[in-house]
């Protein structure tokens, strides 16, 4: 069964850190009423939702999946790269400790859950201004013994390795080609984003589903012609702090 992990957006979201974008004025009750369109979007694909109360004094605590790693054998709980975020983790540890054995990346790492991308055994780390190589050295430590391969992607002029490129089949990844270098992922196929969306390659595989945001028409059409029909959820009232689609949930097995 999958279950996803939520989290009701902060009354302090207008706080939010932000990178690449400007600040601009976030619609809180707005932000609120679609992030409940996402959590009953997984909800309708067969998702066990477990959505945690808000954390008032924490801006960006939506973005639950910086927070944590999720694979079947484990978690690894993040120490985010933003020293604002990093409180965040302490509630997700605890609703991730029913689940699963827990390894804690520790100082000087910092690691951001939307810098990780996991196909099949391979986790690729996104080298950002969130996460580093320390992280990267600590996750080959604890994952080592289940089988992974750990792999540093350098991203350049994005917030995340998964604001550049996710997952959206089995072995095809939507790219943002101007963020990274195609070439980490060796026997991958890829769909480019139009390059006047260069957002749009954040997407949300759920088994075989696709969750996507309106916001990219030309993109979509992409993923169309590639014969991916995505399921539309507008999460674009949390772009504004610099959220996607991935960001807002931690996905995974309840085996
Ligand atoms: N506002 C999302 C982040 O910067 O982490």
């Amino acid at each position: 069964m999958l279950f996803a992990i939520t989290r009701l957006v902060s009354r302090s979201i207008a706080n939010c850190e932000l990178t690449h974008l400007e600040r601009i004025p976030i619609d809180l009750e707005r932000a609120r009423q679609q992030q409940h369109v996402y959590e009953a979007t997984l909800r309708g694909l067969g998702v066990e939702v477990h959505s945690l109360p808000e954390e008032p004094d924490l801006p960006d605590s939506v973005f639950v999946e910086d927070t944590a790693i999720v694979l079947d054998e484990c978690a690894l709980i993040t120490r985010p790269g933003a020293s604002s975020r990093q409180p965040e983790t302490e509630s997700i540890a605890q609703a991730l400790a029913p689940y699963r054995k827990l390894y804690p990346i520790q100082a000087p790492g910092t690691l951001d859950g939307g810098d990780v991308l996991t196909v099949g055994k391979t986790i690729f780390v996104g080298l950002s201004s969130r996460s580093n190589q320390a992280a990267i050295d600590q996750m080959e430590v604890f994952l080592a013994s289940y089988g992974y391969i750990v792999k540093g992607v350098q991203v350049n002029g994005c917030l995340h390795l998964k604001s550049a490129v996710t997952q959206v089949r089995a072995n095809t990844l939507l790219v943002n080609p101007a963020w990274l270098d195609r070439g980490y992922f060796p026997g991958m196929q890829f769909i480019e984003v139009d390059p006047s969306e260069p957002y749009a390659a954040n997407a949300l595989l759920v088994g075989e589903a696709l969750i996507y945001q309106p916001s990219f028409p030309k993109t979509q059409r992409r993923l169309e012609a590639a014969g991916i029909r995505p399921i539309l959820v507008d999460e674009s009232e949390l772009g504004k702090a610099e959220g996607a689609l991935t960001c807002c949930a931690l996905l995974f097995n309840v085996l």
